[in-house]
């Protein structure tokens, strides 16, 4: 698995079974079933949920932490890990969020410099607080300025040969391992001592990140003896596909996704031409059924439509696979409820827009002045 690439990962199963991920138990369903993306299984797969479950249950402190590179402005793809970040915030009033702006990944791995990843991060920033992150628990920084995240990977960095890189990245430049080492950082940062110490950590995050996870936890056993560190949990979603039905949404290809940013000409534009589960002509689609299992823009609407319940989306696979339903209308509805859904979001965005600027401003001096400790 590689967490730089843009090929699609087609078969979960057999990624579950050779790196030994749980699955998710009915008895998670029970707690996170209030959340449309544990419901409809877009979460599949975890690494010690159960802790979080537990700190949940009891009222414990724990952190949710995740990164997402300032590469550009979020689309639907890293929409969906927003959407989890804000929602184990939410989910206990003791739980702290740490969100990691890659500055240091977007050099190293896209050639992006530091002085636009922070301009991009106030847009970024502003989407967070949209989606409803709570600011009052929240500490959200850059990797080139937040020291102690380079303090962990220093200390982490004496535990790992080179050809441990290389069985788990394969033969990359010194700036994608510096970038695992910095990951390793930030999802350990919650459990520096200057933030409190140890504490469960749940990191929701798309399946091609788990290699940074596992490295993490194996670093984690090693340095227990400094600073206690508990193994950080994880979540695991699936990849949202490219409009194009091929590679995953990318940041590097404008027609493969929508962004949040996006207009409503341009959305228009980009759902029309989506590849479907369609079949070739009408006549067919009636006589057939569609298949809904292989259609981008039923995916659309799975990851991101209809919050509240999840009936309308059964009924949108019952008539299309019954050949109710033909693609140009059913592609206008899912249309017309995504531009609804981005025009609230963009009223709240632009409430937030001066407290994310703020927040940059902050985040961007070398001693940060927002700090949970
Ligand atoms: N590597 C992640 C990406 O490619 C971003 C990231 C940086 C991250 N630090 C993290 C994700 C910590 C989870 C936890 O998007
Ligand atoms: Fe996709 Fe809708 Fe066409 Fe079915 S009818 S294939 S869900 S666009």
């Amino acid at each position: 698995m590689d967490p730089w690439s843009s090929d699609l990962i087609q078969d979960y199963k057999r990624l579950v079974e050779q790196f030994g991920l749980s699955e998710i138990r009915d008895d998670h369903l029970e707690l996170f079933g209030d959340a449309p993306f544990f419901r409809r299984r877009i979460i599949f797969a975890h690494r010690d949920l159960d802790v979080i479950a537990e700190a949940i249950r009891t009222g414990k402190e724990y952190a949710v932490l995740t990164g997402i590179k300032p590469t550009g402005e979020y689309h639907l793809g890293t929409f969906q890990t927003v959407k989890e970040f804000v929602y184990f915030q939410r989910k206990s009033m003791s739980a702290v969020a740490l969100f990691s702006i890659a500055d240091i990944e977007a050099w190293e791995d896209n050639g992006q410099d530091f002085d636009i990843s922070r301009k991009v991060a106030v847009s970024n920033v502003a989407d967070l607080l949209a989606a409803g992150l709570d600011p009052e628990r929240s500490y959200i920084y850059f990797q080139s300025k937040e020291i102690r995240v380079h303090e962990i990977a220093a200390l982490a960095a004496r535990g790992i040969t080179l050809a441990t890189m290389k069985a788990v990245y394969g033969e990359r430049h010194m700036g994608l391992y510096l970038s695992a080492l910095v990951q390793i950082g930030d999802i350990l940062l919650p459990q520096h001592p200057d933030l409190g110490g140890p504490k469960p950590t749940i990191v929701p995050v798309g399946v091609d990140q788990d290699p940074h996870l596992r490295l993490t936890r194996d670093v984690t056993a090693k340095l227990r003896s400094k600073w206690g560190f508990m193994e950080p949990s994880s979540t695991y979603h699936l990849i949202i596909r490219s409009l194009l039905g091929d590679k995953k949404m990318s940041k590097r290809d404008p027609m493969s996704y929508i962004s949040l940013r996006d207009d409503e000409d341009l959305v228009r534009k980009k759902i029309l031409n989506a590849f479907t589960g369609g079949r070739e002509t009408a006549k067919l689609q009636r006589e057939l059924g569609g298949e809904p299992w292989r259609c981008v823009v039923y995916e659309i609407a799975k990851f991101h439509l209809f919050p509240e319940g999840d009936s309308e989306l059964e009924k949108i696979y019952r008539e299309c696979v019954n050949g109710e339903r033909l693609c140009g209308e059913c592609k206008a509805q899912i249309t017309e409820e995504l531009l609804r859904e981005m025009r609230e979001h963009e009223k709240r965005r632009a409430e937030v827009l001066p407290l994310a600027k703020k927040i940059v401003e902050g985040a961007s001096r070398r001693q940060p002045l927002y700090s949970l400790a």
